[in-house]
Order: C-alpha cells, then sequence, then structure tokens
C-alpha cells in the first residue's frame, strides 16, 4: 500500500497519559455506548490523538489509525485485491479490520481525504452500521464495539476542502483547544520531564505568543512544541537554544517575527537581551567598504 498509514490494530501497551480539560471522555463513553460516531476538531498539537489513544485503552479496545492526505482512497480504508504466489486474494484495509473486529477507526485530518472516500462512510455511520464491499460482493455489519472517530484542524479549511453536511451531521462532535494553563503546564511537565518552574515559564510563553496569534504570528505554538522544548532543555540543551529551535524556528520563516519571538522568550526566562551593538557593528563593518567604493 502506497499510503502513509500508522495501522497498529493493538491496544496501546501501557496505558497512555492523558490530562483532561473536561468531561470530554464521559461523552466519548456515551458516544460509545450508543454507536455514535466522533468527530474532534482543534488545532495542532492539542491532544485529539492523545485522547483517542487513551479512549481506546479506557474502552478496552483495538485501535487501527489512518493518517488521511489527498491521495487516500477508498480501497486504502476498505481494502483491495492483492496477487500473491496462490493467485488473487483479498486484504482488508483498517476500516474493515476495525469494522469485523468491533474497534475504534480514527481517521485522522478526515477533510484531507477525497470526498468519494468519506461517502463510504456513510452507510456506516448511521443507524444501518454497514460496509458495503463492493469488490467482494458483501455486505458486512459493523461487530458491536465498532465506533468511526473522525478528527481535523479547522485552521486548515478552505473552499475546497471540508466535510459535506451530508458527513458531519452524522457525528458527535468535540471542540478541542489548547488546556487550560494549569492542565498545560502539568501535561509539558509530565511529558516534557521538567520541574514544575519550568513548565509554568514556557506555559506562560506559550500565552504570551498565542496572544499575538493572528496578528504578528499567523500560527501559535502548540502543546506539543512546548513539550519539545521542555525535553530539550531537561536534556542540559540552554533555554534561549531550545525555544529557537522548538518555538521561534517551527513557528515561522519571518526574521522579525521570529526575532520578536525570541524577545518574549527573553523575557519569560530572564535571559539577557540581544546585544544591540554587536549587530550594529556588524553592519557597520559590511557597510564600510561599500562605502569606500
Ligand atoms: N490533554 C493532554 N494530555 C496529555 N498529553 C497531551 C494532552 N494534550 C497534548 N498532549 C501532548 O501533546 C502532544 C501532541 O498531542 P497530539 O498528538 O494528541 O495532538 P493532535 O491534536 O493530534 O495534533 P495534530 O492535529 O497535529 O495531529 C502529545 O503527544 C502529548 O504529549
Ligand atoms: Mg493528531
Amino acid at each position: 500500500m502506497d499510503t502513509e498509514q500508522d495501522v497498529t490494530g493493538e491496544p496501546p501497551r501501557s496505558a497512555p497519559y492523558y490530562a483532561p480539560a473536561g468531561d470530554e471522555a464521559g461523552l466519548f463513553e456515551q458516544a460509545a455506548k450508543h454507536d455514535l460516531p466522533v468527530l474532534i476538531k482543534g488545532p495542532t498539537g492539542c491532544g485529539k490523538t492523545r485522547f483517542v489513544q487513551y479512549m481506546a485503552d479506557r474502552l478496552g479496545r483495538a485501535l487501527y489509525t489512518v493518517a488521511c492526505h489527498d491521495d487516500l482512497t477508498a480501497a486504502d480504508l476498505v481494502g483491495r485485491h492483492l496477487i500473491g504466489p496462490a493467485g488473487t486474494f483479498w486484504q482488508d484495509g483498517p476500516l474493515t479490520r476495525a469494522v469485523r473486529e468491533g474497534a475504534i477507526c480514527y481517521l485522522d485530518e478526515i477533510i484531507e481525504a477525497r470526498k468519494d472516500t468519506t461517502v463510504i462512510l456513510h452507510p456506516l455511520t448511521d443507524d444501518r452500521r454497514m460496509l458495503p464491499l463492493d469488490a467482494t460482493g458483501e455486505c458486512l455489519h459493523a461487530a458491536p464495539g465498532f465506533m468511526l472517530v473522525v478528527s481535523y484542524n479547522p485552521g486548515y479549511r478552505n473552499l475546497l476542502k471540508g466535510l459535506k453536511p451530508s458527513t458531519r451531521q452524522r457525528f458527535v462532535a468535540l471542540s478541542f483547544d489548547y488546556p487550560a494553563p494549569a492542565v498545560e503546564q502539568q501535561i509539558v511537565a509530565h511529558e516534557g520531564g521538567v520541574d514544575a518552574d519550568t513548565a509554568h515559564t514556557l506555559v506562560k510563553l506559550a500565552g504570551a505568543l498565542r496572544h499575538l496569534g493572528g496578528h504578528d504570528l499567523d500560527e501559535s505554538p502548540s502543546t506539543r512544541l512546548l513539550i519539545h522544548a521542555a525535553r530539550l532543555i531537561r536534556a542540559g540543551v540552554d533555554t534561549l537554544t531550545a525555544c529557537t529551535a522548538c518555538l521561534a524556528e517551527p513557528l515561522t520563516d519571518d526574521l522579525t517575527t521570529r526575532a520578536a519571538i525570541l524577545d518574549v522568550v527573553r523575557a519569560h526566562f530572564a535571559v539577557a537581551p540581544a546585544r544591540a551593538p554587536m549587530r550594529t557593528s556588524i553592519r557597520t563593518s559590511i557597510r564600510t567598504p561599500i562605502r569606500a567604493i
């Protein structure tokens, strides 16, 4: 299969760590109990995937995860005939396996998938809970426990992409955002392995940068980026270098914005400001010969 897929089909080995924002786990459990599919929206790196892993573990169900993209075909989800030494044989795709086994199938960034791909989800996500396999002539009824979960990042939406109302209106929808500061601090400390003070400063820094979002900064720093910075700091990398590599560089290519982010980092970690005279002297030394010419 030439599609990029992360298909495990195994329950995660150790219970995934997940810090709740509210009662999203309770709501998910109710949806699971009543055979309702779930749609999770939220910005990148805010905990959508981790939540689904946690819920699969909590419900004791296997999890099939598919990272959707615009080349994903229905066959990548459902399965296809392959040629082997003994002739052609049918191989289930991750969706079909989840339907047969009563597992959770998680379609990450569903909005990237082609429209014809999402249409095959319709009979599965209403009362019928059916998956017709045109290629084999079978019509599968989802085993008890089967659940479809999809997610997308509303920030990436454009006019050409987006779920059709007939698809959207099949799901119980949960809206995720970056966790509240106290929860995010706990997550950064746990996942990044740093002390509470460092986690607190990183989260405050993220708050300041998120405040700039939409004005000077196009993207907001995710919880994921804070964890990356925390891990480098924990490994002994100095805070400015860690925040440059994990926050400033991933967030922008614009040098002025990058410098502004680093000023905010310096202010939060009490790092001495960049030495302006040095920059001036470099510029002067470059300009001087030009003037002389
Ligand atoms: N509530 C949370 N509890 C525990 N860890 C969290 C939580 N939120 C975020 N994280 C941490 O942040 C990382 C990124 O989260 P995750 O991969 O779930 O983001 P996502 O929303 O799926 O992002 P994307 O849209 O880019 O796929 C996780 O690996 C985890 O370490
Ligand atoms: Mg994800």
